[in-house]
């Protein structure tokens, strides 16, 4: 079975990696549009339709499932999603707050400005006080400079400033590009740090089973001219057996 799996760059790579993890393998097609990147800062229509064209070139490629590794993408529109790709089952990445609220009453939860705005978010924010730094520049930074976090770890750093009498009980990441930070979050708040990418990859071997063949990841890039960058990051970073595609996007 053939899985899709979208974010606007490398940060869905730590989620396929996890689903990589707890399948044992499979097929992928990972879509990384860095071309819009970063999503954060559109707005909920551009996300839908940038959502729509992936999700087109996925399935007319052959995924028959999509994971939709972007808290961003899955907060504005997995819903429309679903009813418009009626045929193709779905799995979207939440941010873990039970497991985080059960730490204690102080959260400090990381998500993207338009994940913050939207419904589904707020929706899930109950049962503890929630604090949220405006983290505007952090998934770019994480984008454009990793392997390298020293800036990302600045623009945190300034992001927190103004909580720096918080006692966080825990971190909530909501956004997948923030795991490339999570051990040196959980460090610098101490406290423990949790992300979504344990549940979509328990989510997607449900759906989809498990694998006994070994990982192979055919990347989608949309800035073509970044392409051989991101190869070598999806080799370096999952461990698996990547080629890239080129389909008319
Ligand atoms: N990685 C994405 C998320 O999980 C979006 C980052 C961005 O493009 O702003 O929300």
């Amino acid at each position: 079975m053939v899985i899709g799996v979208i974010d606007s760059g490398i940060g869905g790579l730590t989620t396929l990696k996890e689903i990589i993890r707890v399948r044992g393998g499979g097929d992928y097609i990972y879509y990384l549009d860095n071309a819009r990147h970063p999503y954060g800062t559109r707005t909920p229509s551009e996300i839908h339709a940038y959502m729509r064209k992936a999700c087109d070139t996925l399935t007319a490629l052959g995924a028959e499932a999509i994971a939709i590794a972007c808290n961003t993408a899955t907060a504005v529109c997995i819903d429309a999603l679903r009813k418009e790709y009626s045929d193709t089952p779905f799995i979207g990445i939440e941010p873990s707050i039970k497991p985080a609220v059960r730490q204690g009453g102080n959260v400090c939860v990381l998500a993207t400005p338009l994940t913050l705005k939207q419904d589904r978010f707020s929706k899930l924010l109950t049962g503890a006080t929630f604090h949220m730094p405006d983290c505007t520049g952090l998934a770019d930074a994480i984008e454009e400079e990793y392997p390298s976090l020293l800036r990302a770890q600045k623009t945190l750093t300034k992001a927190l400033y103004s909580m720096s009498d918080v006692r966080f009980d825990s971190a909530v990441l909501g956004c997948t590009h923030y795991s490339y930070l999570k051990e040196w979050i959980s460090k610098r708040l101490n406290c423990p740090c949790f992300d979504g990418n344990g549940g979509v990859a328990r989510q997607t071997r449900r759906i989809c089973g498990e694998e006994t063949c070994a990982a192979r990841i055919a990347l989608i890039v949309t800035a073509k001219g970044s392409a051989p960058r991101y190869l070598e990051i999806c080799r370096k970073f999952t461990g698996a057996y990547c080629y890239l595609i080129n389909p008319q996007i």
